[in-house]
């Protein structure tokens, strides 16, 4: 949710964490700050809004001499995003100082007990308390390490910390819960980030701390990891794949476009040697353990938030129409608060982008601990809810930044597909013609998506029509139906237009209501089984003056023009893979109402990319 940076080497900290904080910035940007040492002394700044507000408030100040640092950019939990609420979070006397991403559950007893002993708080965050429990704790025979370590067996919740104290100007000390650390490796130097985005171009070697690590990292290149009870450990020192340009823009004007425009190279990656059409089959590695499982499983559940539950909720058709398997779909956030019923017959799927999602990762852990099997389909390698789940499959979009998710999506349904396909030959649902049709339509997907970006000015001059617009309804049906939610989700959350997706023949039990002259309605209108209702659903809201847009399959023109304002065509391709056509114009559609309503594109008002808090 929030992004932390830190620094300590011989070279200059203010630049290095600036440039940190921008690569984090989609984690969060409420407020920004740092907190600078100069061997000497702590500078604090911290300032409300965008990263760019806290650059002119330090580089005014013409900021040098400061070999170690912090920085933060915020996502607000507690407290508004006001510069005081910004961290970092100095004690009371100012000698920790810390940067936090998380919350922590308990701080308010905590706080209350601080205030007994005298502790004046400055801000509204659960994050003041930790630094000043630090405090309370740091004495002349405790070290700074050693009272971090005993005020987090104090605190409940989650967090990923990076401390520094006025005098022990030679360490940063960090610690994990919950909330990923990465520690990049330099030449007497480290840099500490809560991904890898902002190492990648001092370091390629990082190690990735665990829940319930501690590790202190000295001036002089020598850093020792321990666990809360002390105990030294050895994390590997792993090579970063990552590479600079995912996470830079390019010639594009924002990282959703890139991401958009990625989608053709993105899936590629991702069912590459995945598919063997010879054997007509589907190879995934990371789950070949479990196969008999599935079949022997009752049913499987799909756990997700967002854009990702969009996919499992596609992911579901696909299971149960190609492999004949019971599958249903649960919003993780409530999955865990419902007291669900599993056991040990089931099979739980999370499925995340980031891999961090607070919501998903409580989901598996209630999911683990009525004894599922919990398996993940993830984006980010090394990611939480990929170390959490027994096994899993890996998607691989690469470094997605814009906080309105797209190749992430389609990434997810290619490998959705894939489990499916597996999961219909090992159960004898799919023979292999329809198993091997069904991989070469996937495999033709990339290049058929080239075709659909190619017509992204026909989209641009569509969303024209939008700018004004204030409600719109996106409606589809059986494997389509959840590509309209995402495009509703796409336009709410990066143009503020209100917008609402449902199954088409749902429309007349209730929000047809809403139908109004002029109403924009974007019907995913491909050819499939229910081809000729969905037409019959275009008359009726057309008949209650809704202005209809359709997305179509090639060819159909001629019986779609009658009903249609807007036909933007897609390749024609099996019912069951339009999702991953049809995402497409709805993704540029977005992206371009948003641009034109002079929206932040990449960092949407009140969202962060990735949600650590439940
Ligand atoms: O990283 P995850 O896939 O777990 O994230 C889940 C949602 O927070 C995410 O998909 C969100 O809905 C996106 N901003 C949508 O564009």
């Amino acid at each position: 949710m929030c992004g932390i940076v830190g620094y300590i080497g011989e070279k200059q900290a203010w630049p290095i964490i600036l440039k940190g904080l921008e690569r984090l910035e989609y984690r969060g940007y409420d407020s920004a700050g740092v907190a600078l040492h100069n061997n000497e002394n702590i500078l604090v700044y911290k300032k409300s809004g965008k990263v760019e507000n806290l650059k002119k408030l330090v580089d005014e100040e013409n900021r040098t001499n400061h070999n170690l640092g912090i920085g933060h950019t915020r996502w607000a939990t507690h407290g508004a995003p006001s510069d005081v609420n910004s961290h970092p979070h100095a004690s009371q006397s100012g000698n920790i100082v810390l940067v936090h991403n998380g919350i922590i559950e308990n701080y308010a007893a905590l706080k209350q007990a601080l205030e007994a002993r005298g502790y004046v708080f400055k801000s509204e965050t659960d994050t003041e308390v930790i630094s000043n429990l630090i405090e309370s704790i740091k004495k002349e025979n405790i070290s700074t390490v050693e009272a971090v370590r005993l005020a987090l067996t104090q605190v409940t919740g989650a967090y990923g910390l990076a401390i520094i104290s006025q005098d022990e100007p030679d360490q940063l000390i960090v610690a994990r819960k919950g909330s990923p650390i990465v520690i990049g490796i330099g030449e007497k130097e480290f840099f500490v980030a809560s991904d890898a985005a902002p190492i990648i171009e001092h370091t390629k070697q990082v190690i990735y701390l665990d829940d319930g690590d501690v590790a202190i990292l000295q001036r002089n290149g020598v850093y020792t990891v321990t666990s809360m009870a002390n105990e030294i450990k050895h994390p590997e020192v792993k090579s970063l794949e990552l590479d600079i340009t995912a996470i830079e823009k390019g010639d594009f004007d924002h990282f959703m476009l890139k991401e958009i425009f990625e989608q053709p190279r993105a899936i590629t990656d991702s069912i590459r040697g995945r598919i063997n059409l010879a054997a007509a089959d589907v190879i995934l590695g990371g789950i070949s353990q479990y196969e008999e499982k599935f079949l022997k499983a009752k049913r499987i559940i799909l756990v997700a938030c967002g854009t990702s539950w969009h996919a499992a909720l596609t992911g579901e058709y696909f299971v149960e129409e190609l492999a004949r398997i019971p599958a249903e779909v649960e919003y993780a956030s409530e999955f865990r608060y419902r007291n669900p019923v599993i056991n040990e017959n089931d099979i739980v799927i999370a499925i995340s982008q980031s891999g961090e999602t607070a919501d998903t990762l409580a989901a598996i852990e209630i999911a683990k601990e009525k004894g599922a099997t919990v398996l993940g389909i993830c984006n980010v390698i090394g990611s939480s809810i990929a170390r959490q789940a027994d096994a899993g499959i890996y998607t691989h979009a690469g470094q997605e930044i814009g906080v309105a998710s797209t190749k992430a999506f389609t990434t997810q349904l290619s490998v959705l597909l894939l489990l499916a396909v597996r999961l219909g030959k090992l159960n004898k649902q799919l023979d292999d013609k329809r198993s091997n049709d069904l991989l070469k339509s996937l495999m033709s997907v990339p290049d058929l998506m080239e075709k659909v970006l190619a017509e992204k000015s026909n989209i641009f001059e569509l969303a024209k029509t939008f700018i004004t617009a204030k409600d719109v309804f996106y409606l589809g049906r059986g494997f389509a139906f959840p590509t309209a939610l995402e495009g509703a989700l796409k336009l709410k959350e990066i143009s503020y237009i209100h917008a609402e997706a449902y199954p088409a023949a749902e429309m007349k039990h209730g929000p047809i209501a809403l139908i109004d002259e002029g109403m924009p309605v974007i019907f995913i209108a491909t050819e499939g089984k229910s081809f000729d209702k969905v037409i019959s659903n275009m008359e009726e809201m057309k008949a209650r003056g809704a202005r209809i847009i359709a997305i179509a399959s090639e060819g159909t023109k001629s019986l779609l023009e009658s009903v249609s304002e807007t036909i933007i065509e897609i390749p024609k391709i099996d019912e069951i893979l339009v999702p991953f056509l049809a995402a497409i114009p709805l993704q540029l559609l977005s992206y371009q109402v948003a641009v034109l309503r002079g929206c932040d594109v990449d960092k949407p008002r009140n969202l962060a990319k990735s949600v650590t808090v439940e």
